[in-house]
């Protein structure tokens, strides 16, 4: 059972408004820091909130005696905006308990699991051990892309030294099911913008005469895929490492995933790339995803105007070995090439990461699967998952480091979107199993 003061942590850590997207909060990204670094001194850690050009770093350490492997856990505190906010049932900050789950924004993404890291250190330092250093590493810009990070990293690269790293940032198969996460996808985000004339025109006058720019970009997006689902841009593939058969195999061995994903989603039918399973889609082959889409008048009723100009945002999910800047250039080179000369077209480059892959059989990960063993009674499975950890291919390249990727999430804990949950027994077995983890990694690092 969580203890009451447990609760109380994670209630409170929930209740700051730490949404990183939203410059109107920056004093809740200060207040959700310090918040931070004073449960990490409670805690004996000795805890900092270092300033960056974006929101502080939290960056915690307490040495063990008798300890000669160091173990860095990472995890973000900011959060993702929040609206739609009338779909929530509840205040998205203010955390309601129903039977048995937490909701709040943060909930599963990434509070949840950094308070069973949290907590789990605070249950294993009690019990008096284990002997091993500990480094928190917890950033306030995850959710935007971790603009400054990659700077943090280099310099503070010899006192980030440390001969594990463990994030728990992804999900469980289910309930019972732990997996142990091997692969994300990289990710490249950008802006297209299609313009036209130098203000809204009346399109009785003017319409028909010069080009309409929602239209153009209407035009142009409907090119991104072609009729079989795959992404058009020339080169866009080129780089796509293959799965191995055997990986492949593990995949199809579990259980079924595209009835649970249409009632996860709500959507009428499963849909992608000809060729391939819902889990190959989403954990193997990159994408193309229009985000959202502006242009012209959206008010109420009508208003006949030509727009000035339409923009699309965009956002290519990445395998090994895609590349962000490159794709970014061969779509922009993709978006001119069609253009017509009646529209000027501008793409942007807003962030990128790279795709990360890891060996599973690494120390760290022996150690990762006897734990989960040990916490929920079965073999964990091994998989990739399609979303995006920018940091953890930074610490491959600026620590030298594998990322041990274990997390507590649900497919159905809603991260990104309205009602986000965490169940309260993810907490609590996540503190048991964070606790085990770093017995077990001091025995095996
Ligand atoms: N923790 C999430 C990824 C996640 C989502 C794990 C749902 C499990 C279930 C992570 O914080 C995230 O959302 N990453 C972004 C990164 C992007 C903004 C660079 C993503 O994948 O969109
Ligand atoms: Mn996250």
């Amino acid at each position: 059972m969580l203890t009451e003061s447990q609760l109380q942590d994670f209630v409170a850590y929930l209740r700051i408004p730490s949404i990183s997207a939203d410059p109107a909060r920056a004093s809740s990204m200060q207040t959700c820091a310090d918040w931070l670094q004073g449960k990490f001194s409670r805690l004996g850690f000795h805890a900092r909130v270092e300033p960056t050009a974006g929101p502080p770093v939290v960056l915690a350490k307490r040495a063990a005696k008798g300890a000669a492997k160091t173990v860095l856990i990472y995890g973000h505190y900011d959060v993702q905006p929040v609206d739609p906010v009338a779909l929530w049932r509840h205040p998205p900050f203010e955390p309601f308990i129903e039977n048995g789950m937490i909701f709040a924004r943060g909930a599963t993404d990434n509070k949840g699991q950094t308070m069973a890291h949290i907590l789990g250190v605070e249950a294993a330092w009690s019990a008096g051990g284990p002997p091993v250093n500990l480094i928190f590493l917890l950033e306030g810009e995850e959710e935007i892309g971790s603009p400054h990070l990659a700077e943090f990293l280099s310099a503070h690269r010899e006192e980030l030294a440390c001969d594990a790293i463990v994030v728990s940032d992804t999900s469980m198969i289910a309930p019972d099911f732990p997996a142990i996460t091997g692969g994300l996808r990289g990710i490249s985000c950008l802006e297209l913008k299609v313009s036209g004339p130098a203000v809204d025109l009346h399109s009785g006058v003017f319409g028909g005469s010069v080009a309409n720019p929602a239209t153009e970009l209407a035009r142009l997006l409907a090119q991104l895929h072609d009729a079989d689902g795959h992404v058009a841009v020339p080169g866009f593939y080129d780089a796509v490492a293959d799965v191995s058969p055997a990986e492949l195999k593990s995949w199809r061995d579990l259980p079924d995933y595209d009835a649970e994903l249409l009632a996860l989603t709500g959507s009428p039918a499963v849909a992608g790339e000809r060729g391939y399973g819902s889990r190959e889609r989403v954990w193997s082959r990159p994408t193309a995803e229009i985000n959202g889409i502006t242009a012209g008048y959206q008010g109420p009723g009508s208003k006949t105007i030509v727009p000035r100009e339409a923009v699309a945002k965009l956002s290519f999910r990445l395998v090994p070995n895609q590349q962000p800047r490159v794709i970014a250039d061969r779509v922009a080179a993709f978006f001119t090439a069609r253009a017509p000369r009646s529209v000027k077209v501008e793409v942007t480059y807003d962030h990128g990461g790279d795709p990360y892959l890891t060996v599973s059989d690494s120390p760290a990960f022996r150690a990762a699967q006897c734990a989960l063993r040990d916490v929920f009674g079965r073999e964990p499975a091994l998989v990739r998952e399609g979303l995006s950890i920018p940091t953890v291919s930074l610490f491959k390249r600026i620590l030298g480091r594998d990322t041990l990727l274990i997390g507590l999430g649900l497919p159905d804990c809603a991260a990104h979107s309205p009602n986000e949950s965490f169940p309260l027994r993810n907490l609590e077995r996540g503190i048991a199993l964070h606790r085990a983890l770093l017995t077990r990694l001091a025995e095996a690092l």
